[in-house]
């Protein structure tokens, strides 16, 4: 028989309720009674109360230590009595200063000691020839006070069971500097309510089984037994484990959503020479995007170029008068050395126009994603530094609708799905489109990649015949409408707490 328990209960539960009942017991105790540990008790106590099975009740209660001068006292006696073996070790009596001295008291440990060794009959004291002599007189072995002293010291001292006689005793002592130290303490008493009472009653003989193994599957043990229940309303404490920072997540995401339709990733160094991120995208070497306020360069530094000089000559032609393309060129010298120039890449076109330039492909799928850096003024929504996702796709019939169709499946795998395309210009493509996507949680539309199929003027130089479809745009744009923030620079503050608490997934 399955037993339907209001709450399925948990095995350390079990345990605990089983040494219960409606008499209150000690924590302490029910945690040796049942062999649960410190720790579990009190968690299966906090269980069980919130079940309605179980009551608390705090006791408090005082603990008595000795402190250091009561230390002392339990180990070499109290000053009265080391004051009186002084005097029986002078044979019995003593000239009052020479006890001062032997006893190597403070004079106030010395006022205390001599005080009560009169006091109890301990001592007599007379004067003879104009000094004050001390006597021993009758000394008991053991004073209450010493005795209780010597309880405490062995921890035989129990605050309950004191008597009247040994309370006033305590008391005195407590008066004494540094003898004794007083602590609260809580204790914790538990006892079954009539629901725990009940549940407890409604425990079969045979126990519950905690967990289905694979040993119990294969021996088929598990026919006939009873199962804990689960409670999949239990409380969870709640976890941050490692993870991975969310424009990292999301790159990955990206990335996953590029290869699973059929692109191949590529990596290009975020150092570029002019001559790829510019000049091979037929973007003249006087145009502004080339200025410094846009684009930061490597100061003093020329980059070789590492391509045949004819790529070299067909692409100087093409700035020039436009070469074999059938356009009539940008109509000015140019000049090798300013294609040397170094800069921090201001695109990722930079990869994939160096990527054409090396395998000349018919067809390709190429991606890439990295950072890219434009001399802009930080703000909540540029910065100096970003991502950008960019990719190609070569084929002899490719036209602009692939490349439509194309961002609108990457933008859908992204869970966007309303997305319109817009004539906008780039240098390097004819015709150009920028996409619109709408998001739904900020009623937004928001400009994301840009694209075209690129001009003759760039891929005739380097050799490539078929159309190449190519697109590029911004990452942290789409982290950020997904996070729901609105400053680009929350991304990057490495905030520990944000960080926490950002989801994996929605
Ligand atoms: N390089 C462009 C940018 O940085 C994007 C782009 C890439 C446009 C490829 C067309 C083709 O915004």
């Amino acid at each position: 028989m399955v037993i339907c328990l209001p709450k399925p209960i948990h095995s350390l539960e079990k345990r605990l309720l089983k040494v219960l009942n409606k008499k209150k017991k000690l924590l302490e105790e029910v945690a040796i009674e049942s062999s649960l540990s410190l720790d579990q008790t009190r968690r299966a106590v906090e269980w069980l109360k919130a079940k309605g099975m179980l009551k608390t009740e705090v006791e408090q209660t005082k603990k008595i230590f000795l402190d250091n001068e009561g230390k002392k006292a339990a180990l070499d006696g109290l000053p009265e009595r080391r004051l009186v073996e002084q005097i029986s070790k002078a044979g019995g009596k003593i000239i009052f200063s020479e006890l001062k001295k032997k006893c190597k008291f403070t004079p106030q440990e010395f006022s205390v000691a001599f005080g009560n060794a009169k006091k109890r009959g301990w001592i007599i004291v007379s004067s003879q020839n104009n000094s004050v002599i001390v006597k021993l007189n009758q000394v008991e072995l053991s004073t209450p006070q010493e005795e209780i002293i010597k309880k405490i010291f062995h921890s035989k001292f129990q605050i309950e069971k004191i008597t009247p006689e040994e309370k006033k005793n305590l008391e005195i002592l407590k008066k004494r500097p540094k003898y004794i130290k007083e602590e609260e303490i809580k204790k914790i008493k538990i006892y079954l309510t009539p629901l725990g009472v009940k549940t407890v009653n409604s425990f079969e003989e045979k126990d519950e089984l905690d967990k289905l193994t694979p040993e119990l599957l294969v021996s088929g043990g598990w026919k006939g037994q009873t199962f804990r229940h689960l409670d999949v309303e239990a409380p969870s404490p709640i976890l941050f484990p490692g993870k991975k920072h969310p424009v990292q997540n999301f790159i990955d995401e990206v990335r996953e959503i590029f290869v699973a339709l059929g692109f191949e990733e590529i990596i290009g160094s975020i150092i570029q020479p002019c001559f790829w991120n510019f000049d091979a995208l037929f973007i003249p070497q006087d145009h502004p995007a080339r200025e410094m306020q846009d684009t930061f360069y490597l100061s003093d530094i020329k980059m070789n170029i590492i391509e045949d000089k004819k790529t070299m000559q067909n692409i100087s032609r093409v700035h020039e008068n436009g070469g074999d393309t059938g356009s009539i060129g940008w109509g000015y010298k140019w000049e090798q050395t300013k294609s040397k120039d170094a800069v921090l890449r201001t695109h990722t076109t930079a990869a994939t126009i160096k990527y054409l330039s090396d395998y000349k492909p018919k067809e390709a799928r190429v991606f890439s994603i990295g950072r890219v850096f434009r001399n802009e003024k930080v703000t909540y929504k540029n910065s100096a530094e970003f991502h950008q996702i960019e990719g190609i796709a070569v084929g002899e019939k490719v036209t602009l609708r692939d490349i439509m169709g194309l961002l609108g499946k990457f933008y859908s795998k992204l869970g966007l799905k309303k997305v319109k395309f817009w004539p906008t210009f780039f240098p390097y493509t004819e015709p150009s489109l920028q996409s619109m996507v709408y998001f739904e949680e900020v009623n937004k539309w928001v400009e994301l990649c840009g694209m075209g199929i690129f001009r003759p003027e760039v891929t005739e130089p380097l050799g490539v015949k078929n159309p190449v479809l190519a697109w590029g745009g911004g990452l942290e744009r789409l982290v950020m409408l997904r996070l729901g923030i609105t400053d680009i620079r929350e991304l990057y503050s490495n905030n520990l707490d944000w960080l926490r608490r950002i989801p994996m997934c929605r």
